[in-house]
Formats: C-alpha cells, structure tokens, sequence
C-alpha cells in the first residue's frame, strides 16, 4: 500500500499551505497505522476531545455500543485447512449490483466537524474500493456536490423530519442526481441521549464556552483545518430554516424536528412513491423485518445506530440470526455496528448477512487524515477481510458459510 499515492489522489497540492502542512503531517502518521484502533488512536490525537466524542460516543452507559463490539468476540471461527487458497475473491453483490467487498459505508452525519471535506472523502475512498457509499441527510456535503465529485455508487440516507414536504424534496434530489438506492432510517423517532456530547458543551445549539474554547485551542491542527476549511454546514439542510443559515441553529432545528410519528404505513407510501431501491435502515427484531418483507423493502441494515440511541438495546449481531431466518430468502439482510476487524465482516457474512455496514472505521480514518485516512481504513479492512478468508480455507465469499462458525447459530 501507499499512502503517498493516496495522497496525490486527494490532490492535497490544490490546498493552502497550512492545511497541507497539516495533511502532510497527518499522512505520515498513517504510515505506523495497521488496525482501525490504530486509527482510532490518531484521530483522537488530532481532535478535540468535544469532537472525538461525538463521533466515537454512544447514548447513556454506552452499554449497546460495547456490546455491539463484544458480540464479535464471543463468535468463533472454525478454520478449515489443505485447502489451495493461493487466490481469494472478495466480490459479491450488494442491492443486486456488483461489490468488490461486502461492504458499503454507513450514513454518518456531521463529518465535516472531523475533517474539511469530509463526506466527499470518504466518498471517494469507497469509489476506489468499489464499494457503495451512503450519504446522510445530516451530512455536510449536498447530495448533488456528492455525486459531482464522487462518482461512485451511491446511495442517499433520508431522516423523516416533521416538515414531510422537506424530506420528499431531499429524496426527489437524490432521486434527480442518479442515487441507486435510498436508506430509511427508523431508529430515530427522538434522538437518543449522549452525554458525553453534554459533559463536553457539544450540545446543540452550539455554543462557545470556556470549556470546549480551551478543547479545541489544544488541537491547533484541527483548529487550522476549520479555519481554512470553513465551518461545516449542513449542506442538505440549507433551506430547512430559511431564517437562519447558522449550521449549529440548522442542526437544533432539525434535531427538534424528527417525525416521532412515522410508522409502518409511512414506510409503504414511500416504497410505493421510491421508484428503485428501498433499504429500511435499524431493525433488530424478526417481526419488524418481516413487516419490511412484507411491504416491499428491497433490503435492510440490522442496526441500532452505533449504539447511540437506545441504549440497553440488543447487540447487531446477537440480532441478525432470527432475522436471517425470517426475511433471509425474500431480501438482503445487511448488519452494521461494531464492525472494525476483516474477521468482523467474515462472522457477520457467515451468520447470513449479504455485507456489511461501517460507520466509525471510516470516520476514525478521515478524521485523522482525510482521503488517506479513510482509504486506509479500507485498506486495512479489506486486508483483514481476504487473509481471513484464506485463514479460513476458504476462497471467495459463497465458501463463507456458517460451516465456519464453531457454533453454528442458523
Ligand atoms: C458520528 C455518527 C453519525 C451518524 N449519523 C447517522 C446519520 O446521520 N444517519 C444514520 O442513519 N445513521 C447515522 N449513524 C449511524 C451509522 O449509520 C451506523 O449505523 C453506525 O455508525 C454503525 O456502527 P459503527 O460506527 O460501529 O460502524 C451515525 C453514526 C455515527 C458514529
């Protein structure tokens, strides 16, 4: 890997000089990163504390956001060996259409806090992987800016907020610039409560206080990112309140303004009005899958947010089983949280799930370099994922099976 060349890829030459000074600098301590905590680690270096939090936070305890990773580890795999796994193939299909990793990036708003950029970095990573890539109606990119400048496959992530027309108008966007496929996500009739986001003054409406004035004085780099790279605007949302063009009065606005009241018929009528592909995006019971079978949806994510809205709520993939049994044969059952390891991807694979979700392990990547960054979480990943695989003695992703599984749970 290089990640020099993936540096010339973002075009880091076209930045002012402190902001490269600052990728340079970033870039280079990639170069001793070699797991997604590594990355983690450095981008927790870069950050201030108010902003690592928010993108590495849960709700409450923070109890469904460990055991999401602790889920993982209590799966084992049974490796078979003597097999000739001289060449490994990672391709599949995800949403019906070639993958060349069964994995697709989560929607994750906010991103621009963590670098300038930020969504179309990501963006762009994934495009080189091959893999699809989710923007959030909180992101801080537009969906249209999106597809201009990364032309990949994408898919566009609609928060149903109390203004219905509003939300419709952002999926006629997306539906207008060429997104293959749209998420509803259907874990978030309130925002769920994390308080490390209150402890830190990250609260919004934002405000300057001397607590966070001093956190953010104390990363000087990023400090420079964001007065170089303009504050963050939620790009999608610009017209949400057309009183204010503040972002951090957008964003409270917005929070406030989450349809508690959207429900299964909801659901149906935009599957009916949505003319291509329908995932429906935190399911972690069996029956509501079967309810999103039964409407139409093309695909679903079992997930509870990253474990940052209910909290106490069941681990991802302690989920996926019963659900997998369900609605397995009738739609592509998709799994998110937690995921931070290559074995990650091959537990979740061989328990049923078509591919893989990733919020953070990208995140912590773009957050502590930018393009590079996230291409480097990619690639680490996807390292992950092929050794394991041979590790495994298998050689493409149809041999990963729950034959893998020491306790086969389907
Ligand atoms: C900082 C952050 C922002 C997020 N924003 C959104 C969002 O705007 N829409 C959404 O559907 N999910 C959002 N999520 C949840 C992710 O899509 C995904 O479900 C979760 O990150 C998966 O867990 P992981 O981070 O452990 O991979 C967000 C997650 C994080 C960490």
């Amino acid at each position: 890997m290089s990640t020099v060349s993936a540096g010339k890829v973002c075009g880091v030459a076209s930045k002012p000089w402190a902001l490269r000074l600052a990728s340079r600098f970033a870039e280079r301590s990639l170069s001793r990163a070699y797991s997604i905590e590594d990355l983690r680690r450095l981008a927790q270096k870069r950050l201030p504390r108010a902003v690592f939090d928010f993108f590495d936070g849960g709700s409450e305890d923070e109890a469904t956001l460990r055991d999401n990773r602790a889920a993982f580890g209590r799966v084992r795999l049974a490796p078979k060996v003597l097999v000739d796994v001289s060449a490994v193939d990672t391709r599949t299909t995800i949403l019906g259409t070639p993958s060349d990793l069964p994995i697709a990036i989560a929607p994750t708003g906010a991103v621009g806090f963590g670098w300038p950029g930020g969504d179309v970095a990501i963006a762009r990573a994934a495009a080189a992987f091959g893999i699809p890539y989710a923007l959030s109606t909180t992101g801080t990119t537009s969906i249209e800016r999106i597809a201009r400048e990364a032309p990949g496959r994408l898919w566009f992530q609609a928060y149903i907020l109390r203004k219905r027309d509003f939300t419709a108008g952002l999926i006629e966007r997306a539906r207008a610039a060429g997104y293959e496929a749209l998420i509803i996500t259907v874990d978030l009739p309130v925002g769920g409560k994390r308080e490390r986001d209150f402890r830190n003054d990250f609260a919004v409406p934002f405000r300057f206080t001397p607590r966070n004035v001093l956190d953010f004085a104390s990363r000087p780099g990023w400090a420079l990112s964001m007065i170089h790279g303009g504050m963050p605007a939620m790009e999608n949302l610009a017209d949400f309140t057309p009183e204010t063009t503040d972002a951090a009065a957008i964003a409270s606005s917005v929070g406030r303004n989450y349809d508690p009241s959207f429900d299964w018929d909801s659901l149906r009528a935009i599957r009916d009005a949505w003319p291509r592909k329908l995932v429906v995006k935190g399911i972690v019971r069996a029956d509501d899958a079967e309810r999103a079978a039964g409407i139409g949806c093309d695909a679903l994510v079992v997930s509870n947010h990253g474990g940052r809205q209910l909290d106490g709520g069941v681990a991802t993939l302690d989920a996926l089983p019963p659900i997998v049994a369900a609605v397995g044969s009738r739609m592509e059952v998709l799994l998110d949280g937690g995921v931070r390891r290559g074995a990650d991807v091959v537990k979740a694979v061989s328990m049923g799930a078509k591919a893989v979700l990733i919020g953070r392990a990208t995140l912590y990547g773009v957050c502590a370099a930018g393009e590079p960054g996230a291409h480097r979480a990619l690639e680490i990943l996807s390292d992950e994922l092929k050794r394991t695989i041979q590790l495994c003695g298998a050689r493409n992703i149809r041999d990963v099976s729950p034959d893998l599984l020491v306790a086969p749970r389907l």
